[in-house]
């Protein structure tokens, strides 16, 4: 039988009696006190049926989402070792009720369950920060189940909401950049944030409650107990991890979003995926550093070897870095978690892939981890290629031209015919120098 994880912060409406929990001040609910499962949520768990939790982060404000503990890829990719969460919220005011974003069609049922526990009977606002289906897929349903609802979103989600999920014109309101409503005495502001990762993201700031609600903005993909970020470490990590794989190939828009909210009084920052921040600082300097230009004294070096030659170089070489005081990351492809990968690009000096050929190309392995990592475009500074050959080949040549997006200085690969040899060694220590000075012309070593 399923028994409610220690720390769990139930908001139960029983919709027989109306019993509800009192306003309470912020404090108290992020302090996540202990309330009893209703008798509705006792039944649910008596019959099987998905259970039913709804939390309050400010009063009349609800975090109606779900958690999906057991997905372990996003969009065919990304690993997700965590789970993560579709987090939904809603915000009752006076007569009037708007829905903060919806969740994936996978938990479809759990958000309809949650907002039959608050009893909402009416929505009036149906706010679409983003039109991902991790977050839109339930605009549909919703559409059917409340349809006096209008669908609150920039002009450009209108036209991705309509192309991916058939939503019909006149459902839309759609607003401008400022642009404002009231839900009861709460104004909601609606903040541009276009190229979080896709071109037409929002946020929202409610300014009577001081929250901000983000969607993917400081999400992260971590299934959890707990609502908010109480771990900070581990949400940290996560947070890292999510950025890395989703948001740094955007980091200059990311750094214009940060200016454009940095005055704002934010108590709590709501994302849509992973932990709410009741301390924002944590999450606001974390994007703060990782947007920066800074870069650590670190080396990532994602490796493959066949038949141990490149194995040994690679070795050798994170010796050779390591006694010269400089951090070493290295990722043996085939065996990788690429978030990990991602994850280690975001602040480090210098990229070394290490690669055997095959076909006269690189190891497709290394073609992969090239790609990505193009694709991802961290702030790196310096680059450069180790592997041995049998016979030949263009792999220097393959992996420079897919790093074409990278702003690095390529430094002398060391490339070599089997086996290491003492020459071959001396090359790799070389190598080794030649990193420290640069990272030391950068003022990080
Ligand atoms: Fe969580 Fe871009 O969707």
């Amino acid at each position: 039988m399923f028994r409610l994880p220690a720390g769990w912060s139930i908001i139960s409406l029983n919709l027989k009696t109306g019993l509800k929990r009192s306003n309470r001040a912020t404090s108290e609910a992020v302090n996540s006190p202990k309330i009893p499962l209703s008798k509705r949520a006792q039944d649910s768990h008596k019959h099987g049926r998905t259970k039913v939790f709804v939390r309050e982060i400010k009063p009349k404000v609800y975090a109606v989402g779900a958690v999906d503990w057991d997905r372990r890829l996003f969009d065919e990719l990304i690993p997700l070792p965590d789970g993560t969460t579709y987090n939904s919220y809603l915000l009752r005011c006076s007569n009037t009720t708007a829905l903060i974003d919806t969740v994936d069609p996978a938990k479809e049922s759990e958000l309809l369950n949650n907002l039959k526990q608050v009893g909402v009977d009416k929505i009036d606002y149906l706010i679409s920060h983003h039109a991902e289906q991790d977050h839109s897929g339930t605009i549909p349903k919703i559409l059917e189940l409340y349809p006096e609802v209008k669908v609150v979103c920039t002009p450009k989600a209108k036209q991705y909401l309509q192309l991916l999920l058939h939503i019909g014109e006149d459902k839309f309101m759609p607003v401008e950049d400022g642009d404002t409503i009231t839900v009861g005495h709460k104004t909601l502001r609606f903040i541009y944030a276009p190229w979080v990762h896709w071109p037409e993201t929002m946020l929202t700031y409610v300014k009577e409650l001081q929250i901000l609600f983000t969607c993917d903005l400081f999400g992260s993909h971590l299934a959890g107990s707990d609502l908010y970020a109480t771990d900070e470490a581990r949400v940290y990590t996560s947070a890292k991890r999510y950025y890395a794989e989703i948001m740094m190939p955007f980091k200059k828009n990311i750094k214009s979003h940060l200016e454009k909210i940095r005055d704002l009084d934010i108590e709590i920052i709501a994302p849509s995926h992973g932990p709410i921040y009741p301390r924002p600082k944590l999450i606001l300097d974390a994007y703060e550093d990782w947007t920066s230009d800074n870069v650590k004294n670190q080396v990532v070096l994602p490796f493959v070897s066949m038949h141990g030659s490149t194995a040994k170089m690679v070795s050798y070489l994170v010796d050779a870095l390591v006694e010269r005081g400089i951090e070493v990351m290295p990722f043996n492809l085939p065996r990788t978690d690429i978030g990990e990968l991602a994850m280690s690009l975001v602040d480090a000096a210098t990229i070394v892939i290490a690669a055997p050929t095959v076909l006269t190309g690189p190891h497709p392995a290394a073609v992969y981890a090239a790609y990505l990592t193009n694709a991802l475009r961290p702030k790196a500074r310096f680059a450069s290629i180790i592997g041995s050959y049998g016979w030949g080949g263009k792999m220097v040549d393959t992996i420079t031209m897919m790093l074409n997006n990278l702003k690095v200085e390529m430094i002398d690969p060391v490339v070599i015919k089997g086996l290491p040899t003492e020459e071959d060694f001396a090359a790799l220590t070389g190598l080794a120098d030649q990193i420290l000075a640069k990272h030391k012309e950068i003022g990080i070593a």
